[in-house]
């Protein structure tokens, strides 16, 4: 398992492993002094059929950080702290960024160990299964500062021709889960006028949520997940759930987009006797990163002469709720195409070399060296 390889991959790098009561899983490399921690951090988890970088390059390079250090002896006086936060995709267990939220008290505990994913298996059973079900003083930190190195997985980067970004903060992003009841029937005997066809409705609401947001400047919306029942050839759908996905830089205009979207949901059930249930069940609000971690970032990049720019994150990332623990910063690398949660996504290994060498500079003035 991933889990496991990375931990041995931390144990060679000299780190002292724990993992905690979300199986966050934190390698320590001790400073001279007794601080806060500096955070290097991301996540092991994918999307179904996803990319090799999202979230795993993070933790790799900032692996490669400890072991470059280590080859220099390096000593910090802060200590360094490699974390791999659980289920930051959301996608087995929604929502995103979870087990990062959960530490930063988004989350209550009995929360997340409720939530099951689409064969009603529970976080927490599922956990203690693989063996990483830790306890609440494992959790990272304390920390001072978090930097999350990531991939951009948009196309602004490739677009303006530079390799690496600096991240003023991440958008806001709202999930719905959205319920259609019909009539299930037969798809021969049932005259037209009589239906309650829970797809077409639902079909609606697809092209709503993409309308709505090609609408509203900045926005952007799609339904990742739609689920017919029963879902063969010959019976009307009585039954679809779905999901809807807003994303905006704004809190106010997010509400707006689900305030209309559930206005045209209420015409869709009047006009086709469809019950529909939405349920806004998270929302991650727009998250700026504090300009002096900003800067830092930035100076590394200068002093690597490495072009860059600063640009919002349209992905969801840990560090949105780390930010609400200590100081956090993240550095974007070049995507090409922009591709991301595809098996095409792809960086190149100059791009990636720089990407962690901006970490690593970064990470080394705000560890502060021993060594001088
Ligand atoms: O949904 C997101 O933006 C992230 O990939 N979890
Ligand atoms: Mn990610
Ligand atoms: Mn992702």
């Amino acid at each position: 398992m991933g889990r496991d390889l990375l931990r041995s991959w931390m144990e060679q790098a000299g780190l002292i492993v724990r993992f905690d009561d979300f199986g966050n899983m934190t390698g320590r490399r001790p400073g001279t002094d007794d601080l806060p921690a500096l955070l290097l951090a991301s996540h092991i988890d994918s999307v179904c059929n996803g990319g090799r970088y999202d979230g795993a390059y993070g933790v790799l390079a900032a692996l490669e950080v400890v072991r470059t250090l280590n080859d220099h002896g390096i000593v910090t006086r802060r200590p360094i702290e490699v974390v791999n936060w659980t289920n930051e995709e959301g996608v087995r267990f929604e929502p995103a960024m979870l087990c990062s939220g959960a530490v930063a008290g988004r989350f209550e505990r009995s929360y997340v160990y409720d939530r099951v994913d689409r064969d009603g298996r529970r976080f927490e059973d599922e956990l203690r299964a693989i063996g990483y079900l830790g306890n609440e003083q494992n959790r990272p930190g304390p920390a001072a500062v978090c930097l999350e190195l990531h991939i951009e997985q948009g196309p602004i980067l490739e677009a303006a021709g530079l390799p690496v970004g600096i991240v003023d903060g991440i958008v806001g992003i709202t999930w719905l889960d959205i319920t259609l009841d019909g009539r299930t029937d037969h798809a021969g005997p049932s005259p037209m006028p009589l239906r309650r066809d829970a797809l077409v409705a639902a079909a609606r609401l697809v092209a709503g949520v993409d309308a709505l947001a090609r609408a509203t400047e900045g926005a952007v919306g799609t339904v990742g997940r739609l689920i017919p029942e029963p879902n063969v050839i010959n019976t009307i759908p009585g039954r679809v759930v779905m999901s809807a996905d807003f994303r905006h830089p704004d809190l106010a205009t997010l509400d707006q987009l689900v305030t209309k979207l559930e206005r045209l949901a209420a015409t869709v059930a009047t006009e086709s006797g469809v019950a529909i249930a939405i349920d806004r069940f998270w929302t991650s609000e727009p998250t700026p990163f504090p300009p002096a971690l900003v800067g830092e970032i930035e100076r590394a990049c200068s002093d690597l002469d490495l072009a860059s720019q600063h640009l919002w994150s349209g992905a969801g990332h840990d560090a949105k709720y780390v930010q609400t623990l200590c100081p956090t910063g993240m550095i974007f690398v070049r995507s090409r195409d922009g591709l991301s949660h595809a098996e095409g996504e792809y960086s190149s290994p100059e791009d990636l070399t720089a990407g962690a060498n901006v970490l690593l500079l970064a990470a080394h003035s705000l560890a502060g060296s021993a060594n001088q």
